[in-house]
């Protein structure tokens, strides 16, 4: 226990590994493949391109796997720490699962989502983002447009929902309202920037704690986010399942299921700061 531990800012980044005991599968677990795709084959800009069916059947159906789950402990657990200690915590987060926010129905912990969210659709013409809730695709692939229910009801109460009367097709792919233009899934993917970074940066210069959950630290920029805030002088800690390669930049290593450690954690910091 260290006494008089500064709690004036935490900063908590996550990865998939925070919604793997929600059901849905981390990135790294599978033999290099996700849901039997390789990544450049449904995640980067060329695929796209090359096949814009194949990206939505797999985008669809990662919209229906993400409605179909629900926030656990471990994010449940972060909302209720954001709402007991007002303006102390600050949440990045590489997931697109949406599963932060649904935890978090007082908007109290309001997550900075660096590689975008599967509840949104872009328009690839002028970048106009739209809540979109619809599975293009079904499970089987077949096309099938219907609602998830994975948006909110604040997000289809919003100018940005995107209706389906509003849609137009081609081919069976989605097309703006804005342009158009072909839709596609708002998500940041291999080769592109992620989104925030300026206002990450601040909150990592800020950060008394950073704490890294459920993340395996090979995908950069954010996995550099540790030794970052390290170097700015904060204590960093790291809760997931195995060890990841930052193992020089973390004071504080708690190995086990998100779901149990952090709210443990969580609960430790008020007798640390004694
Ligand atoms: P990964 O799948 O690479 O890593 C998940 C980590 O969580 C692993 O280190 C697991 O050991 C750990 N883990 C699994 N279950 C856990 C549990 N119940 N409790 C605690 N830890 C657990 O996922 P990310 O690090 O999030 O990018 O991947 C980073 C980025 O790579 C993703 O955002 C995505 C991906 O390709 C884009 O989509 C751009």
């Amino acid at each position: 226990m260290k006494p008089g531990l500064d709690l004036s800012s935490i900063v908590v980044l996550t990865g998939a590994g925070i919604s793997a005991e929600s059901g849905i599968s981390t990135f790294r677990d599978a033999g290099g493949l996700w849901e039997g795709h390789r990544i450049e084959e449904v995640a980067t800009v060329e695929a796209f391109e090359r096949d814009p069916m194949l990206v939505w059947k797999f985008y669809s159906r990662r919209r229906i796997n993400a409605a179909r789950a629900a926030p656990n402990l471990a994010h449940e657990a972060l909302v209720e720490f954001a709402a007991e200690n007002p303006g102390v915590m600050s949440l990045i987060t590489q997931n697109v699962d949406g599963l932060h926010q649904r935890a978090d129905g007082r908007e109290v912990l309001a997550p900075v989502c660096m590689h975008g969210s599967l509840h949104q659709s872009r328009c690839t013409h002028c970048g106009s983002t739209y809540f979109d809730d619809f599975s293009y695709f079904d499970d089987e692939g077949n096309y099938a447009p219907g609602q998830t229910n994975l948006c909110d009801l604040s997000q289809r109460s919003s100018p940005e929902y995107l209706h389906h009367y509003k849609l137009e097709y081609a081919k069976f792919l989605p097309l703006s309202p804005c342009c158009r233009r072909p839709l596609r899934p708002h998500i940041v993917w291999f080769g592109e920037t992620p989104l925030h970074l300026p206002r990450i940066d601040t909150l990592l210069k800020k950060a008394k704690i950073f704490l890294s959950i459920g993340t395996s630290g090979v995908v950069y920029p954010a996995a550099g986010f540790i030794q970052v805030a390290k170097a700015m002088g904060a204590r960093t800690v790291c809760i997931n399942k195995e060890e990841i390669p930052q193992a020089a930049d973390i004071d504080e290593f708690i190995q086990g299921s998100a779901t149990l450690k952090v709210r443990e954690f969580l609960s430790s910091l008020g007798s640390r700061n004694g």
